[in-house]
């Protein structure tokens, strides 16, 4: 059966939001030299929009971590993958994150990011799937709300397929 991609957010309304939170990064970043660390894979398609518009010295790593198997269901466990960047202690951490949804996969990052003393640790995320935290956790900079449905587009996947669309969409099952 095909999927159903029904329209959430079109490529406007991401950039507005993308913008936003650009601005303030860039207004509470002013006088910094942050480190963003980019959540694999999704975040990527949103990362590469941010960083163009924060013309601030920073640098960018990335981590690989896993909670989702196939499907689009949480295992629960959070995993780091091999390949951590290692120089954390004294910079301003910000994460760039593509969706929160259980809210595990933050609360294990900053734990483990905050145990290598960073100077500031702060979170951004392009999405909030709100209805479905299981932990509390702080996000510094939100961009969209979005419903307790499965989202794929603009980075974000099912089994890896729909990363390349512009626009986000709920994937009807
Ligand atoms: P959490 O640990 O439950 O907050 O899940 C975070 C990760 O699950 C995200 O970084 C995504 O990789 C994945 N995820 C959660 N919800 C969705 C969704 O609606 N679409 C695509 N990926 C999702
Ligand atoms: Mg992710």
């Amino acid at each position: 059966m095909e999927p159903k991609l029904s329209p959430l957010f079109t490529k406007d309304e991401i950039a507005a939001a993308v913008s936003r939170l650009a601005a303030e990064i860039r207004r509470d970043y002013r006088d910094k030299n942050p480190l963003l660390i980019a959540v694999l894979k999704g975040s990527f398609v949103f990362l590469a929009d941010l960083v163009r518009q924060l013309n601030l010295p920073l640098e960018i790593e990335f981590v690989r971590l896993s909670s989702y198997g196939k499907g689009t269901e949480s295992s629960g466990r959070v995993r780091m993958a091999p390949g951590a960047p290692s120089q954390i202690k004294g910079r301003h951490v910000l994460v760039i994150e593509d969706i929160i949804d259980t809210g595990l996969t933050a609360a294990f990052l900053l734990d483990y990011l905050g145990r290598k003393k960073p100077a500031s640790l702060k979170y951004c995320s392009l999405t909030d799937k709100k209805e479905r935290r299981r932990v509390m956790v702080n996000i510094d900079y939100r961009g969209l709300t979005v419903p307790d449905k499965f989202i794929v587009g603009y980075g974000l996947d099912c089994d890896e397929k729909f990363r390349n669309l512009p626009d986000i969409y709920v994937l009807e099952q």
